[in-house]
């Protein structure tokens, strides 16, 4: 077993019935840190499908497919922020630009004025505009894996996972390749850690994010070029011009989101590949399943848990729920939901049911899930035709983390040379 501290168990409040009680720490889970998707087939198997849980200060869970459905799509039952809108403005009011509470846009806005946000970036982040980036991911990911051809090894987070969809998302954002570390270690810092729930601490570490980023966002502004900061700052919202405020809102958002993501995705579907050589040798032998593979490995190891705050008393779903309370849409267990999916275990290429979730629904459905997707396949068509089979280092077990984006540590790769 790994290792791990639970967080303390809270008392349950007394609208909550035993029956909805079921214990899961979802950063710190023993059996979610050895292998994240069993422990997650387990809780689809046997928790109830909206279920709360005392850890990480007490939450609630969607976990059925049809709850993690209905909540996404309630946003008047289920807030993507902890405080409206218009709260937010009003705290915000009067400050400079630089001292103001940072928003992840367009992801802490409920409707209706999340539209406003989520506009400027459709077109950019729409599927023509990220299949003419095709060849620049496919060049680098070429790039990576030649590097590493030639080792019989690599431990494949580090050499691969991680530099390719940053490149990426820094080539697209305008942002210097050359500070990758600072970037990419602060994504690990704010993702990775429980203490996220702390409002304060949010702000520090979003600001943080921003400060990293401060310098290029003034300079875009000077100086527009062919990026999405550039294109950030010619947007209107509400008929007034974009400021500081806004761009960093949207930077810490797409920095954060375009970061860790894919990474985690792609360590996810490698570990995969890595363990069935026979699926490795079907999509050598016919690269045109790639698509379709990808799509059913992001359903097998649905991998993001987007948080919710109850934004006013309310039985949702016959569950009673208090405003203020947290609320998990947790995807994962959604994507492996045994009344949505048959034998949801199985990794079928053939299955009827191939809509996952992996993405979310709703008015907040992933915006980058055309970057993705293409990121994704493109990866796997390179590894398993540039590669002889590769299988996981039996000496180098593998380990996962929980939290909002559930992943694998590291991912030791061997093959024959
Ligand atoms: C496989 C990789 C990815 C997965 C599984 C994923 C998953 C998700 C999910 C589940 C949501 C919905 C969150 C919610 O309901 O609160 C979301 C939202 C979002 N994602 Fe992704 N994402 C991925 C990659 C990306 C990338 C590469 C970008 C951008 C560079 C991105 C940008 C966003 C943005 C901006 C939102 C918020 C949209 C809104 O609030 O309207 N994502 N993503």
């Amino acid at each position: 077993m790994v290792k791990a501290t639970l967080s303390p168990a809270v008392p349950k409040p007394d609208h909550v019935p035993d029956a909805l009680v079921y214990d899961f720490d979802y950063y710190f889970d023993p059996a979610l840190l050895e292998n994240a998707h069993d422990r997650i087939l387990q809780i689809a198997a046997e928790a109830p499908p909206i279920f709360w849980s005392p850890r990480q200060g007490g939450s609630w869970f969607m976990r059925s497919h049809d709850a993690t459905y209905k909540a996404s799509r309630d946003t008047d039952t289920f807030s993507n922020g902890p405080f409206p809108f218009e709260m937010i403005a009003h705290m915000n009011a009067g400050k400079p630009d630089n001292q103001k509470a940072l928003i992840p846009l367009p992801i802490t806005i409920d409707p209706p004025h999340h539209a406003t946000y989520r506009g400027p970036l459709q077109k950019p982040f729409g599927p023509k505009a990220m299949l003419a980036l095709k060849d620049n991911i496919r060049a680098l990911a070429i790039e990576l894996i030649e590097g590493v051809k030639a080792d019989g090894k690599c431990e494949f987070m580090t050499a691969i996972a991680e530099p390719l969809p940053v490149t990426v998302f820094l080539q697209l954002f305008g942002l210097p390749l050359e500070r990758q570390r600072v970037y990419r270690d602060l994504v690990a810092e704010h993702m990775h850690s429980p203490l996220a729930h702390d409002p304060q601490e949010i702000q520090r570490r979003l600001r943080r994010v921003a400060e990293v980023m401060r310098e290029t966002i003034l300079e875009r502004q000077a100086e527009p070029r062919d990026d999405i900061l550039s294109m950030l700052w010619q947007s209107e919202f509400d008929g007034r011009p974009a400021n500081l405020h806004d761009i960093e809102n949207y930077a810490v958002m797409l920095f954060l989101a375009g970061l860790d993501t894919v990474m985690n995705g792609m360590g996810l579907g490698v570990r995969h590949l890595a363990m069935h050589p026979e699926l490795q040798e079907q999509l050598r032998a016919d690269v045109s399943l790639i698509p379709e593979a990808a799509e059913e490995l992001l359903r097998r190891y649905t991998f993001t848990v987007p948080p919710r705050f109850v934004a006013r008393d309310s039985e949702f779903e016959g569950v009673t729920m208090k405003k203020g309370e947290r609320a998990m849409i947790f995807l994962p267990a959604a994507d492996l939901d045994p009344s949505e999916f048959k034998s949801p275990e199985d990794y079928n290429l053939a299955r009827e049911n191939k809509v996952h979730i992996a993405f979310g629904t709703g008015p907040h459905r992933c915006l980058g899930s055309h970057l993705a997707r293409i990121e994704l396949q493109v990866l796997y068509e390179e590894m398993v035709t540039r590669l002889p089979t590769f299988r996981l280092d039996p000496d180098k077990p593998l380990t996962f983390h929980g939290g909002n984006v559930i992943g694998p540590n590291q991912v030791h790769l061997v093959w024959d040379v």
